[in-house]
């Protein structure tokens, strides 16, 4: 076991390495963590802040949207954030379409304002759009409000499309993005006191860590009520978190193809308190979900077909252009790696952009399998046939 995990820790990553031989490939820039090194200054930097944070500029964010009740100005309304993930398509959580536990609200109960990061700039900067339908995670589960819930997901219909055209991607399924100690970055309109009672009209952000679930299931934690379709960032001491009426915005990171959503807010106990990390759903466990909903017909790419040509130590996966596809997400699996321990992950993916072909230098004894998916905004196609790559 050892062993294959030190081959697998070798190996694994040799796609994404050796892919400096190709153009662009997502992997995290790990920025130069000042962000999420902050805690050496604290001490001459505390004071309230979304817990801790700064100002979000202007423009910074244009994705970003707040969910506000409809017979309210959003500074009074405001109660949860969510992104624009197509122009139609607001994702948010799932918590964040109940009044209150157990309690639905309907579509008309929700404004969504975008297009101001100021709330009280709502009549000269904003675009309050109607939702015309709300569609929760089937398995969404939030009636123990001592724990995580599950399947912490919603989509909003928007009445007509948003009339500007960012839309932030969404991590794809078995991407790396979030990878243990990833500096990733959450934003809203919540409370910038740890009690939860001061809300700011400026949109806030902070950055945060991404923590491992073991770690985050751990006993000081939240012991066994972290599943792998949650994520969890912050830092052990305390001090940078999301808080109430964050819910539903994004924790992102930012990549060579740009910034990504990695997490939803979903849950804490308390804010920024010792061992309490933030807790978010993991979007990209639910890849298949958004994309169900949210992409018609002619907005999702055929699926491509994939060639593989392995000359020597040399393996290159290539396929033709796809029509009204912006980019690609390769997969490569290790077989050995998913048959010996179920727990181990075994699959990964990242994004090559525009890129049509990925070359990649392996190890005799290498075996691989790989596929591609074209996309077009959040909408991706079915997976292309998946190839065994074999070095001899
Ligand atoms: N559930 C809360 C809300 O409705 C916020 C959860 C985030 N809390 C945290 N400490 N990260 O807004």
């Amino acid at each position: 076991m050892r062993s294959l995990s030190l081959f697998c820790f070798s190996s694994c990553l040799l796609f994404t390495q050796t892919s400096s031989l190709v153009s662009a490939s997502s992997n995290v820039i790990q920025t130069p963590v000042e962000g999420c090194q902050w805690f050496s200054q604290l001490s001459t930097t505390a004071g309230p802040r979304i817990i801790n944070g700064t100002r979000a500029k202007t423009g910074d964010w244009p994705w970003m949207v707040a969910l506000i009740y409809a017979d309210e100005t959003a500074v009074k309304g405001q109660y949860c954030g969510g992104t624009l993930i197509h122009p139609s398509w607001v994702l948010t959580a799932g918590h964040c379409t109940e009044k209150s536990i157990g309690q639905d609200l309907a579509p008309e109960d929700i404004i969504v304002l975008m297009g101001t990061q100021n709330l009280a700039l709502e009549a000269t900067d904003g675009d309050r759009i109607e939702v015309t339908d709300i569609i929760r995670h089937p398995d969404y589960d939030g009636h123990d409000p001592n724990r995580p819930p599950f399947a912490d997901i919603a989509l909003l219909k928007l009445k007509h499309p948003a009339s500007q055209t960012s839309i932030l991607p969404v991590a794809a399924s078995y991407s790396q993005l979030t990878n243990v100690g990833v500096c990733a970055t959450v934003m809203g309109w919540g409370s910038i006191s740890k009690t939860g009672n001061l809300y700011p009209d400026d949109l806030r952000q902070t950055e945060v860590p991404i923590t491992s679930n073991a770690v985050c299931n751990g006993p000081y934690s939240y012991p066994n009520e972290i599943d792998e379709k949650m994520l969890c960032a912050g830092y052990r001491q305390g001090g940078k978190d999301a808080c109430v009426g964050d819910s539903g915005g994004p924790l992102v990171v930012t990549t060579s193809t740009g910034w990504k959503q990695v997490g939803i807010v979903s849950y804490g106990e308390g804010c920024a308190l010792p061992n309490y990390y933030g807790v978010y759903t993991r979007v990209s466990t639910f890849q298949h979900f958004i994309n169900e909903h949210i992409c018609g017909t002619t907005e999702t790419p055929a699926s491509p077909t994939l060639k593989i040509q392995v000359k020597g130590l040399t393996a290159t996966a290539s396929w033709e252009a796809v029509e009204g596809a912006q980019g690609y997400q390769f997969y490569y699996a290790l077989p050995f790696t998913c048959l010996l321990d179920e727990k181990e992950p075994c699959i990964y993916s990242f994004d090559l952009a525009t890129d049509t072909s990925l070359t990649a230098t392996l190890k005799r004894g290498d075996s691989y399998y790989v596929a591609v998916q074209a996309y077009q905004g959040n909408c991706y196609s079915g997976y292309s046939n998946i190839e065994e790559v074999v070095i001899p």
